[in-house]
């Protein structure tokens, strides 16, 4: 079998200006009431993407999905599928399947005839059922569940069965509502690369909704980060960490250091600002800046160095700094650093080696230093 890296870095249509994109939210807007659930949203999936909706608790995720599948209508706006408005359109015509959040199993059934249900719906053929009901209950390992009913099954257990039923049917657009909430971490992990590999093979498009950014970012071709039914920045894991287009957006994904200062000096390229007494912090950056102005860095706990000694150029992007918490993980060590001014500096690094032959220790005086490229200008 091919590893699906290399398809994956080839696979872009979003940056193609000549590619139509599959799914087009366009100022969709859902009212409930006078609460505006999703705001004047619009967004384009593309053809075989594996897109991830990433958001808090309330922000519009499922709301936006069950538009697309066709159980809520929206106020406003036009959802558009392979060219066609959806309005109009009954669930049961959309080329779509939705997986939910509550999965919704028939308690009656067993497994195997709760996988079966919509393909027999369909008048699929016996034996054909068979054979795709069997596949699916070998993708997520219940071959030896089949007979059971859901109230025999744990809650992980019936989780799967309900992706097993969603994706029975083989929808062109498969909408899971966080379908993996229910497992435990490894299998969580495992059926992560399940869902990444029958994504690909099958050709489908994936819209996920997940609360947990590890699993956007290792599934997804591209992320929308949402907040209060809009979505604030669409583009790949990778960009999103990297390039975090907002405070909000940095903040959200992953863990980071935001310093706010005054601009000094902008131009060439790169924008410094006084953050603290004695500490500059000069960062990589296209636009030029009114001096004077506050604005924000994001800094990636990874991107920090922590050393005994000072750096060599100790008078930019450096500080001094007090070790105040260190938190082993096994793979990599975080630690604290409490700076002059009390502010807390997170700085991570990999423990390559087994062991270190002079750690670290609390209380212990360090400096913690970066270079130009290591942050990122926060623009609000
Ligand atoms: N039928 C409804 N009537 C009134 N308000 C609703 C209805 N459905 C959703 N809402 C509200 O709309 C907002 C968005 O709900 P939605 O279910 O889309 O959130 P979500 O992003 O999926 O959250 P979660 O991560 O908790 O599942 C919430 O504040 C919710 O209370
Ligand atoms: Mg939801």
């Amino acid at each position: 079998m091919k590893s699906l890296g290399n398809i994956r870095r080839a696979f872009a249509p979003w940056t193609d200006p000549s590619a139509k994109p599959f799914i087009a939210f366009k100022n969709v807007t859902k009212r409930f009431g006078d609460f505006t659930a999703v705001n004047d949203l619009s967004l384009n999936i593309y053809h075989r993407e594996f897109f991830a909706l990433l958001g808090a608790s309330g922000c519009g995720k499922s709301t936006l999905l069950r538009m697309l599948a066709g159980f809520e209508q929206p106020t406003s706006g036009e959802i558009v599928l392979d060219g066609a408005d959806l309005a109009g359109t009954p669930p049961y015509k959309r080329p779509v399947n939705m997986m939910f959040q509550s999965y919704a199993l028939f308690p009656h059934m067993t497994v195997e005839k709760n996988i079966a249900f919509g393909l027999r719906q369909d008048g699929m053929p016996k034996d054909e059922i068979a054979e795709r009901v069997s596949q699916m209950l070998k993708l997520v390992k219940l071959e030896q569940f089949a007979s059971r009913k859901p109230n025999q099954l744990s809650g992980g257990q019936r989780q799967r069965v309900a992706l097993a039923r969603s994706l029975a049917k083989r929808p062109k657009v498969l909408l899971l509502d966080e379908p993996l909430g229910a497992l435990d971490k490894k299998l969580r992990e495992e059926t992560q690369f399940e869902l990444m590999d029958l994504q690909q093979n099958l050709g489908l498009t994936f819209v996920v909704v997940t609360h947990d950014q590890e699993e956007a970012m290792t599934m997804a071709d591209r992320i929308a980060v949402m907040s209060h039914g809009k979505v604030v920045q669409v583009a790949t894991p990778a960009e999103i960490y990297e390039a975090p287009n907002s405070r909000f957006v940095a903040d959200f994904i992953g863990d980071v250091n935001i310093f706010d200062g005054k601009v000094t000096m902008s131009g060439n390229g790169a924008v410094e600002l006084a953050v603290e007494s004695g500490f500059t912090i000069r960062i990589a950056a296209p636009e030029t800046l009114a001096v004077g102005n506050t604005v924000g860095v994001a800094i990636r706990p990874e991107k920090i160095r922590v050393t005994r000694a000072a750096p060599l150029n100790a008078s930019i992007n450096a500080a001094k700094g007090e070790i105040w918490d260190i938190a082993y993980l096994g793979d990599m060590t975080v630690f604290h650093i409490r700076l002059p001014s009390g502010k807390f500096v997170r700085a991570s690094s990999l423990n390559a080696q087994r062991s270190v032959d002079d750690p670290f220790t609390y209380d212990q005086e360090v400096w913690v230093s970066f270079d130009e490229n290591g942050g990122v200008l926060l623009k609000d």
